[in-house]
């Protein structure tokens, strides 16, 4: 039985409408919208997303953007503590990239009109965990990806070479011979498939939090750009490494919403039930250690008291400080009848962040020719085991930018023909709400913090099962989609979390508890290597 088919939908091409463009991109965050912007100095570009051009990880982010921009900040230390925190498995020279033009392009985004929050008419930057200097910039206090997505939304949508596409599901690239050539769309509001052809396409559609129970992702964020680029032929690599941020709220009824690193780096504590703070038990860094050591020391003590939750403890900080910082902290918690500035929020952690993804150069270009990928979809190996907090929306600007600067040549139109699903539908009735709850149990179960191997050898065993007949099922719907792309990338996370047989950041065996120095390397996964 193959693991996936190579496309979703058995269509007739030469029934689909059909656009063309020079550039396609495949997401609306930072990295699709830089990518756009970049690609539009040097022609037309399609710009789709499955919802609304807003609609993405990057509007959610709270803390910020880190960049070496302050006066007593380095290039060269932003580098050091990514590869610490990375704990051996970043790429220097993407780090160094990173690094550098992230500057410059935060700087652009300053002349394009983002108002990162000032002091005395100077960039206040924060704190987060493992940056050894304030170095995070942020704006509206803790509404910093929404306000660089304003801005860039508004660039894009002043660009007369930028064309958008909202509500366009990406179902599968054009690809064939090891060439993409653009991608087919579900027009969710009519219920109509369009194809875009490209010289180029980059897929920048975000992560993946979706897979998983706790979350800190919105709805979109359900694993589309991995699965689509692995059925095209893209290499995945370490795609054992989710990230699991420490502090999301936890209140029966409330959205897991997140409660910004920047809390802590301005001071909160987390304490347990008994009102004890409990970090320096098992970090010296207490609670701005790395991500990575917060979070499996939280899943600790609640495993330790037999607790649900934990909290973060705001009551000491100045009350102007707490209102000015985390407005919208403040007033989500207040909605569910917590006033911050006299109670302690109710935490634990949650996915948030896919370190792993498709494989890319540091020109973002992925092996399938004229396929590049960019942000959270793609890896780059700036993350390595753990992601220095707010590096990810650097990362999308970055590499987004250089992936709307490529020139690849065309290599023309898309043979015109059938697309193929592989395997017969078997006509099951399938209800897809069921299979996406319990696939966010499994993974929760088995895929979060701490992981062994019977566990993941039962994962694969009940993915492989529900693969059989969810992924022959043939859908017209973006939610069949969905849950066809998040069992596939389910899949690669265990199979790849079973083949790194250590521990090491945020990818914890408890059966291999030692960092092993063979496993100073990444893992990696085609389609050709699970047929
Ligand atoms: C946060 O504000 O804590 C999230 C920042 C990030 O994920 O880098």
């Amino acid at each position: 039985m193959p693991m996936q088919e190579r496309f979703l939908v058995d269509v007739d091409l030469s029934t689909v409408p059909l656009f063309r463009t020079r550039c396609l991109v495949i997401g609306s965050g930072i990295a699709g919208l830089s990518a756009a912007l970049a690609a539009a100095a040097k022609g037309s570009v399609i710009l789709a997303c499955k919802s609304e051009l807003g609609e993405s990880n990057t509007t959610y982010a709270q803390g910020g953007i880190a960049a070496a921009l302050a006066d007593d900040d380095t290039v060269d230390l932003h580098i050091e503590d990514t590869l610490r925190s990375g704990c051996g498995l970043c790429d220097a020279e993407a780090v160094r990239l990173m690094a550098v033009e992230g500057r410059e392009r935060c700087g652009e985004l300053i002349a394009m009109g983002v108002d990162f929050d000032r002091v005395d008419g100077r960039i206040s930057f924060t704190r987060e965990g493992a940056h050894s200097r304030r170095r995070i910039l942020h704006a509206d206090g803790d509404a910093t990806g929404r306000a660089i997505s304003r801005t860039l939304i508004g660039a894009t949508g002043h660009n007369p070479n930028i064309h958008v596409l909202e509500n366009h599901f990406a179902i599968d690239l054009l690809h064939g011979d090891g060439v993409c050539r653009g991608a087919l769309f579900l027009d969710t509001r009519y219920g109509r498939y369009i194809r875009v052809e490209a010289v180029f396409t980059v897929v920048a559609s975000g992560g993946l939090g979706q897979v998983f129970r706790e979350t800190t992702n919105p709805a979109v964020a359900t694993a589309d750009g991995y699965a689509m680029c692995f059925r095209a032929g893209a290499r995945m690599r370490d795609m054992e490494y989710i990230q699991f941020h420490p502090t999301t709220l936890y209140l029966a009824g409330a959205p897991r919403f997140l409660i910004s690193e920047a809390a802590r780096g301005e001071g909160a504590l987390l304490i347990n039930q008994a009102g004890e703070r409990f970090m320096q038990r098992y970090s010296d860094e207490g609670e701005l250690s790395p991500r990575d050591v917060v979070s499996q020391s939280i899943f600790r003590e609640l495993a330790a008291s037999g607790d649900t939750c934990v909290y973060l403890d705001l009551r000491h900080l100045d009350p102007e400080l707490v209102a000015r910082r985390f407005p919208t902290i403040m007033s989500v918690c207040a909605e569910y009848g917590i006033n911050i500035l006299e109670a302690p929020i109710p935490v634990r952690p949650a996915a948030h962040y896919m370190m792993g993804g498709v494989a890319t150069d540091v020109n973002a270009a992925t092996g399938v020719e004229n396929l590049y990928a960019a942000g959270e979809a793609a890896f780059t190996g700036v993350h390595g085991a753990n992601r220095l907090a707010s590096n990810s929306l650097l990362e999308g600007l970055v590499f987004g930018h250089r992936a709307g600067l490529a020139e690849p040549a065309d290599r023309g139109a898309f043979a015109p023909g059938r697309l193929r699903k592989r395997l017969p539908a078997h006509g099951a009735k399938l209800d897809i709400d069921d299979i996406s709850r319990s696939l966010k149990s499994l993974a929760w179960r088995n895929l979060g913090a701490f992981r062994d191997e019977p566990s993941l050898v039962e994962t694969i065993e009940t993915l492989k099962a529900w693969s059989r007949y969810v992924l022959a099922e043939e859908f017209h719907m973006r939610p069949g989609f969905e849950i066809q792309n998040m069992l596939t990338v389910a899949r690669l996370m265990t199979e790849a979390a079973l083949l790194r047989t250590e521990s090491r950041g945020a990818h914890q065996r408890t059966d291999y508890p030692e960092t092993s120095p063979a496993w100073a390397r990444h893992s990696s996964l085609a389609i050709s290597d699970m047929e």
